[in-house]
């Protein structure tokens, strides 16, 4: 039987660890981390995402600060409401949710994020620290899988990583973090997208799977190695009239199928999911101890 990586428990766990540093300071009479979330428009997925961020910090002991602004808001008002986040000197970490309306510039928008408070780690100075192996903050998604890895004690060292898909926010910094010399790492990472050839032939020769490219189960058994861990980033809604929601939730692979013959497993959900959450809350914890700029 394959060992079940769970996204779920060991949220719960970095929760309570960080629940726990947050009375430490407290009794020490230093500074409650706290956390500002930048949320604009009415996006139904967007305003989920961000009440859990909230909630989350509340239940650590975190402040937060949560700025709404209408869906018609110009860029230079954003941008404005960025800089004063900046320099308000109580707030240690800012978050801009994403996506935002059209008419905005996401590049623009991150870039005025001050690196020493993106603790999305979007900002091309987190991206490129990160790179470099310098101390940085890691978007949470590809840091909550070196998470799962490290606690799970996947051996990376001298694998074949095969990562699919090369988003910025989970296939390209998750191929750059396997490679770097440390653990988790050390990989051979190959990255793959939608002009790889022989994309299943790859796939199967990894020993450490990791699948990003947001396609319901994608990954059948005949593209996965017996014996390989695999990671399904995936999240997808499903009409399911068996459900009472009237709907279920699949990753990017076909887990029924995948289970079986992998080492270990990410399920969906209670996966790779819950983990974005704990590694949002340790970036706010870091950034409020100065352990990544000083
Ligand atoms: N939208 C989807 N995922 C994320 C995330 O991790 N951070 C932000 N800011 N927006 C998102």
């Amino acid at each position: 039987m394959p060992t079940i990586i769970d996204g779920k428990k060991t949220s719960a766990e970095i929760k309570e660890e960080i629940k726990a540093r947050v009375l430490e300071i407290k009794a020490e009479g230093g500074k409650t981390p706290h956390l500002a979330a930048i949320l604009v428009g009415n996006d139904g997925a967007s305003q989920t995402y961000v009440g859990a961020k909230v909630k989350a910090c509340e239940y650590v002991g975190f402040e937060s600060t949560l700025v709404r602004l209408e869906e018609t808001i110009s860029e230079e008002e954003l941008l404005k409401t960025v800089e004063e986040i900046n320099e308000n000197p109580d707030i240690d970490g800012l978050i801009v949710q994403l996506p935002l309306p059209k008419h905005i510039s996401v590049e623009k928008v991150t870039n005025k994020i001050k690196p020493e408070k993106d603790v999305d780690g979007f900002t091309p100075s987190n991206v490129g620290r990160m790179a470099l192996n310098w101390p940085a903050y890691v978007a949470a998604t590809p840091y909550g899988i070196v998470e799962l890895l490290k606690r799970y004690e996947i051996e990376t060292s001298g694998k074949h990583c095969v990562v699919i898909g090369r988003s910025h926010i989970v296939g390209s910094p998750m191929s750059i973090l396997m490679a770097r010399n440390g653990y988790p790492g050390n990989a051979t990472v190959t990255l793959t997208h939608s002009r790889t050839q022989n994309l299943p032939e790859i796939a199967r020769s990894a020993d450490i799977l990791i699948v990003a490219l947001g396609k319901a189960e994608f990954v059948t058994a005949d593209m996965v190695k017996p014996g390989a861990v695999v990671i399904d980033v995936g999240i997808h809604r499903v009409p399911d009239s068996s459900k009472k929601s009237g709907f279920k939730l699949l990753g990017d692979v076909k887990f029924d199928e995948v289970e079986p013959i992998a080492s270990a497993i990410t399920p969906v959900p209670g996966g790779v999911g819950p983990m974005t959450i704990a590694s949002l809350l340790y970036n706010t914890l870091l950034s409020a101890e100065k352990k990544v700029y000083g």
